[in-house]
């Protein structure tokens, strides 16, 4: 993929909005603008392509991948999406809800069981304790040139915080020196930021912003008038109804693989979070420190390789994402401060979106093996930017990329509940604070209220 200047034009026109928002530039390097309790992105959604991986070569160490089409409301993030936690970070609830035409729909195919997560009990017994070895990468949007002339808008790699612990001292099972792959080589392009010692999560804050003004006004859609949405998928601590825990634990204790070209893949997660597991546990009430990392999938297992979930990494325990332009994420979490940490990404908690086909092939590594480079879709809800910051930024990073710099103030010594509402019908993704409880279902006139809650504008182009 080729890229030009024309990057340098949007940067510019970002910086004159950031200016005229009268937003500041904190000592962390980062812009930000106002706290809000809301965060409004509209227009979502483009047509474009993607590079599907298609296998995953453990002799060569490649990665072979095929151009994917994708288009409609809210895409690509209307595709499967792997639901991620960073600590420090202490998860008491996450939900997702679906509109009940929906659920209408998926119950004739509920012969397809192997919904695995229900009620999984929590014990303890896996100890293996290692470093976490992860890399964060992110994509904001440029504008670039195609092969017919034409100018398009695609991802390029912009900041590419890696860690320095590239090699994972891993404490395996398979006695395996992990040393693999985990060196990223997606942080050769432009506005290269990248650094190893995690200290400046340093994004470029004004790459892809559209708009950064506080106060917008929103209409909400009201399609669903048939009312209520259901809650398809649900957790609290020691409790998890059609949900996977996963982290990058593969190989390490029963579930998953390891490989010298790829090194870890996802696992099953420990009821601590941190440890892998040879089958599904419920997550624990427990905070994450600095730096650890993991994932939530739905229950429904993939049919199988190259089946229902497309391509995966061979080995793992391959779970769907959350699909669908209309659907309703719902969290509770604190993010307490961690002086204690190891360096890393330290101090810094995030809640982010993936296409789920991401972390199914390589999350961390050599950007041939996942699709995310190509702009196959991340969504950061929550992300603290700098050690020990309390502002929580959102941004999107595939095909349109942009954000806002207002900020939702993080929960240190409280818990924060907020709905992320894939609206759709009027191509907009809403991320609201809200005070309701996250009861099995949801009427219309809540979700309604959410729509409606005044917020920071963060169209996109
Ligand atoms: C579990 O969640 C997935 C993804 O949202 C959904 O497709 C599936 O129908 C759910 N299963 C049950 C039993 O609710």
């Amino acid at each position: 993929m080729k890229f030009n200047s024309v990057k340098t034009l949007s940067v510019l026109t970002s910086l004159a909005t950031l200016i005229n928002a009268d937003c500041q530039l904190s000592g962390d390097g980062n812009y930000y603008c106002s706290s809000t309790d809301a965060i409004v992105y509209s227009n979502v959604g483009i047509s474009g392509s993607y590079n599907d991986v298609t296998s995953m070569d453990e002799t060569s160490c490649a990665c072979s991948s095929q151009p994917i089409q994708f288009s409609g409301n809210l895409a690509p993030l209307d595709e499967e999406l792997s639901v991620h936690f960073r600590g420090p970070l202490n998860l008491k609830q996450f939900g997702v809800y679906y509109p009940n035409q929906g659920t209408a729909l998926k119950k004739r195919d509920g012969d397809m069981a192997n919904e695995n997560c229900a009620e999984t009990v929590s014990k303890k017994k896996h100890r293996h304790k290692r470093d976490v070895a992860v890399e964060y990468v992110e994509v904001t949007a440029t504008v670039y040139v195609n092969e017919a002339g034409e100018t398009v808008t695609a991802t390029a790699p912009a900041t590419n915080t890696a860690t320095g612990a590239s090699t994972v001292a891993a404490n395996n099972n398979n006695n395996n020196e992990v040393s693999a792959a985990q060196t990223s080589t997606q942080n050769n392009n432009i506005n290269n930021n990248a650094n190893n010692d995690g200290t400046s999560q340093k994004r470029d804050a004004t790459t892809s912003l559209t708009a950064a003004s506080p106060s917008s006004s929103l209409t909400s859609s009201n399609s669903y008038s048939n009312g209520d949405w259901t809650r398809m998928t649900y957790f609290t601590p020691g409790s998890a109804t059609n949900c996977t825990f996963m982290n990058h634990q593969g190989g390490t204790a029963g579930s998953g693989t390891w490989s010298g070209c790829f090194g870890n893949s996802i696992s099953y997660a420990a009821s601590n979070g941190v440890d892998g597991a040879g089958s599904a546990f419920a997550l624990d009430d427990v905070t994450l420190k600095s730096g650890q990392e993991y994932m939530i999938f739905s229950g429904t297992e993939c049919s199988g390789p190259n089946g229902d979930c497309g391509y995966y990494r061979e080995g793992i325990p391959a779970y769907h994402g959350f699909g669908g332009s209309s659907k309703i994420f719902v969290f509770e979490f604190e993010m307490p401060t961690d002086n204690d940490g190891s360096g890393y990404n330290q101090d810094m908690p995030a809640i982010w979106l993936l296409n789920a086909k991401i972390p199914r092939t390589l999350q961390y590594g050599n950007a041939a093996c996942s699709c995310w480079e190509t702009g196959c879709g991340e969504m950061d809800l929550f992300e603290i930017l700098s050690a020990g910051s309390d502002k929580l930024i959102s941004h999107v990073h595939d095909g349109q990329g942009g954000g806002t710099q207002d900020y939702f103030v993080r929960p240190v010594g409280n818990t924060l509940k907020a709905a992320v509402i894939f609206n759709g019908d009027d191509k907009s993704i809403h991320i609201v604070q809200v005070n309701d409880d996250f009861s099995g279902s949801l009427s219309q006139a809540t979700v309604n209220s959410w729509l409606n809650t005044p917020g920071s504008a963060a169209a996109l182009p």
